[in-house]
């Protein structure tokens, strides 16, 4: 199957091409030489974790060093605990004593940890030099690795400090999806899945019948859906690159409630995706008290999480605490906590939520969450 290519043009940045398909990793330098922000880069530093690292760094460095790259790499370590001062202070040393320039670049090989990291230190080093994202999850390759943002935790919070930075290119090698675990497959596909229902019934309906093929890991409909998302994701930034005018808050559906529950259950115990579902379900529930969705709309996206492996969670907390989290997440203004409500497949709004209407729908959640296995 020959790969896919999705333009992203942004108003005010250079285009890039975001490359989608079996082995393209393997293409991922001559690529590099025909970008123009990259083309005569003398160093392109890869930044992986040490998952990802064993599988795939070699593969991404032997087609960087055919295309003429020099190619020093640097491993941290897997997880979110990287996305951190300490390791991006690491970082810029080490990108000083190899004595990168402006004209170098860096590429972020693995999730959207590495993504977030390395286009992090990228977009900071030297005021910034080029990235390119290879992303080897899901998730990375439907959402993290396309519209720029960049970011570390504080011991505050996640995402406090970041940069828009856009990639110059963007290669999703979808051969490396392969080695995912069962987990990280499924909480990308809660990004796929809260990107249709966002966005139009024409890609709700595909997914709906593709998700079989999806949960399968049919390499045709992953490409597709991949493709899908980028396409969705590079719309909604490309009309609020920023975030700044409220477009690109739809991005977050669902994520107001996934954020209490990683928050309240501590993170780890579900995954992002399996808290994104659920807090997509509880948006549902919401937009039918709030803002007239439909219960057909309710069921036929309750019946989409299900068919791709995202039931119900076995979670309750008390609702104050829930609430609590939620009005100290950082969408939240002035105390008001915001919720993406959809009144159908991609009809959406931001609405300020009261506190007593959120605090009943908590507790009527706990009453039919599922038990425990
Ligand atoms: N910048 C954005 O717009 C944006 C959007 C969404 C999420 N994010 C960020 O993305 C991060 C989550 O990304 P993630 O879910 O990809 O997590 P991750 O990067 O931690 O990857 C998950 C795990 O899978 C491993 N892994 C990665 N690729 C693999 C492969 N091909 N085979 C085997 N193992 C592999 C990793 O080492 C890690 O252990 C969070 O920090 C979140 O804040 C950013």
């Amino acid at each position: 199957m020959a790969a896919t290519r999705v333009e992203v043009n942004i108003p005010g940045e250079a285009p890039y091409d975001v490359r989608i398909g079996d082995e393209v990793l393997d293409g991922i330098g001559a690529w590099c030489q025909r970008t123009a922000a990259l083309a005569y880069a003398p160093q392109v530093l890869v930044i992986s974790d040490e998952n990802v690292a064993p599988l795939y760094l070699a593969r991404a460095k032997a087609s960087l060093e055919r295309a003429g790259f020099k190619v020093p790499d640097i491993v941290v370590p897997a997880g979110e605990s990287s996305k951190s001062v300490e390791v991006v202070s690491e970082l810029w040393e080490a990108m000083a004593a190899l004595g990168l320039t402006r004209d170098c670049a860096v590429l972020a090989l693995g999730g959207g940890v590495v993504g977030d990291l390395a286009g992090f230190a990228a977009s900071t080093f030297m005021r910034g030099i080029t990235v390119v994202q290879a992303p080897t999850t899901l998730l990375a390759m439907v959402d993290s690795s396309v519209g720029g943002k960049t970011g570390i935790n504080l011991e505050a919070g996640k995402n406090l400090v970041g940069t828009f930075c856009q990639p110059s290119y963007v290669c999703a090698s979808t051969d490396c999806l392969a080695t995912l675990s069962e987990r990280e497959w499924r909480c990308g596909c809660a990004e796929v899945a809260k990107s249709a229902v966002v966005d139009s019934d024409d890609f709700f309906f595909w997914l709906a019948e593709n998700a079989p093929a999806l949960m399968a890991r049919d390499t045709e409909v992953a490409t597709q859906a991949i493709a899908r998302c980028v396409v969705f994701k590079a719309d909604v930034v490309a009309q609020d690159k920023t975030e700044s005018c409220g477009v690109r808050e739809c991005l977050n559906y669902g994520h107001t409630l996934a954020h209490a529950i990683e928050k309240l259950s501590g993170y780890g115990t579900f995954s992002h995706g399996a808290a994104v579902a659920e807090g997509m379900r509880f948006a549902a529930a919401l937009a039918h008290e709030l803002v007239g969705a439909s219960l057909d709309f309710v069921n036929a996206q309750a019946d989409l999480l299900d068919a791709l492996g995202l039931p119900r969670l076995p979670w309750t907390a008390d609702p104050a605490a829930a609430l609590d989290a939620m009005k100290r997440d950082k969408k939240a203004r002035a105390g008001q906590v915001r919720f993406v409500l959809l009144r159908d497949v991609g009809d959406w709004e931001i609405c300020e939520v009261d506190d007593d209407v959120i605090l009943a729908q908590l507790q009527a959640w706990n009453a039919s969450a599922p038990k425990e296995a």
